[in-house]
């Protein structure tokens, strides 16, 4: 009879941060564990999921898509509470809703935005950028460093990826922003599919001026390879904006938030970051905040993980949150150590084909905007407590109040 101690995509236990005690416990006592589910809808109601916490069993479902499928959602049904069938079908023209060998000929062509080359021509404007974001906030003494300077950089470096202009990147930031967050009060004024749609208008809008005036950009070359088949749709396109807006944005600016907190919790380790800026750094900040908590997938045919049987069509929550502190893999791992080598965080997804595309950006973003912030304000200091973001899958900061000089 297994046990539930908590459910671990409740939002409410996540506001004084990953709730590490209950995690530990189920990595130890029952790691493969059935959370009965209340709150569900798409046909999922009162159907419950199996919750994967250790280190070693996310590695083994996330690397195994042909058993552990993406198709069906990789997002959990409370999150979505409103989604009908219509609108998981809908998801699944999103590259993160794929399986191979559809997943594999798209990320084909998606790659070629991603590769270290196209990245690094980004390099120059985005360390321009990040100055700049750090120069305009530290004009005030004080104020909170999320919506100074973690959430601007990451939709920037979007933007700056896909050569959208300055006058439109006011409205393409409204409308990711409003896409997310909607489980916290604060956040969800707006309606969370007009901004969808909004952003998907977008996009469509500049795969077609692409593919008439092809120009020597990612967008075109997204659009308008040369062999035939090897290109996306203008549909395609869009629908892999409004998913680099979501998986880029939220996610990258936690990482930084939760970063700039460790390091002021931590003194020795701010210091340590201003003196010898390691380049471990940029994963410590990624596994200490784990940004994404879970993703699932669904069972393709009855199996079995760490023991534990599955049957066939049931869903798979790997807790990237817990598994980043795994004790069995991670030396001390409530010890937040900026030098900690090696580091096999899962902050990114785990080893398989879905591991996060938008990696080596996030780590550049994240890399360019401590080093300016060491640079123009080192006397940054904590004015307040952290406010978390009411999400049992975004593990957010929402406000951190700081004095910068
Ligand atoms: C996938 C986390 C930044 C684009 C993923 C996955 C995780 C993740 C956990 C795996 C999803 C799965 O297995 O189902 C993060 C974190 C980030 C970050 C923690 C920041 C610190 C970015 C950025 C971009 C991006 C900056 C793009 C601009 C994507 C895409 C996928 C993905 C497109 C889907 C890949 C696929 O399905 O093949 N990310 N991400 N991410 N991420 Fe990220």
């Amino acid at each position: 009879e297994p046990r539930t101690r908590i459910d671990p995509t409740d939002p409410d236990i996540y506001l004084h941060g990953i709730p590490h005690a209950e995690f530990a416990e189920m990595r130890r006592d029952d790691p493969v564990c059935w959370i009965p589910q209340v709150r569900g809808s798409a046909g999922f109601d009162d159907e419950g999921y199996w919750a994967v916490t250790r280190h070693a069993d996310v590695m083994a479902v996330s690397r195994n898509s042909e058993t552990f499928s993406s198709r069906e959602n990789t997002a959990i049904a409370r999150f979505q509470p409103d989604m009908t069938r219509e609108g998981i079908e809908m998801q699944q023209a999103i590259l993160l809703n794929m399986d191979p060998p559809q997943h594999t000929a798209q990320r084909a062509i998606v790659s070629r935005g991603f590769t270290p080359r196209a990245i690094n021509s980004l390099r120059s404007a985005l360390q321009a950028r990040a100055e700049r974001i750090v120069a305009e906030a530290s004009i005030d003494p004080d104020g909170d460093f999320v919506t100074d300077v973690a959430c601007e950089l990451p939709l920037q470096a979007i933007a700056e990826l896909l050569g959208v202009p300055q006058e439109d990147r006011g409205n393409v930031f409204e409308w990711s922003n409003s896409m997310i967050g909607y489980d916290d009060p604060e956040f969800s004024g707006a309606d969370p599919m007009e901004s969808a749609m909004g952003l998907l208008g977008y996009a469509m809008q500049m795969a077609d001026e692409r593919q008439t005036c092809p120009r020597d950009d990612i967008v075109t070359t997204l659009v308008k390879a040369e062999i035939a088949g090897e290109h996306l749709s203008v549909d395609e396109f869009g629908f892999f904006v409004l998913m680099l807006a979501v998986a880029g944005n939220e996610t990258t600016r936690n990482a930084i938030s939760h970063g700039m907190h460790a390091l002021l919790s931590n003194p020795e380790q701010w210091e340590l970051f201003k003196q010898t800026r390691p380049r471990t750094a940029v994963d410590e900040f990624v596994r200490w905040g784990s940004p994404i908590n879970v993703f699932q997938r669904t069972t393709t045919h009855d199996t079995s993980l760490a023991g534990v049987p599955i049957p066939r069509g049931q869903r798979v929550a790997m807790f990237y949150g817990s598994a980043n502190y795994d004790e069995a893999v991670f030396i001390d791992p409530h010890t937040f150590d900026i030098t900690r080598s090696p580091n096999p965080h899962l902050g990114f997804g785990g080893s398989g084909a879905h591991f996060c595309l938008g990696a080596n950006l996030a780590r550049l973003e994240i890399d360019l905007i401590f080093n300016a912030i060491a640079d123009q304000m080192p006397g940054i200091t904590l004015a307040g407590p952290a406010q978390r973001l009411r999400s049992g899958w975004i593990n957010g900061i929402k406000h951190l109040p700081v004095r910068y000089r």
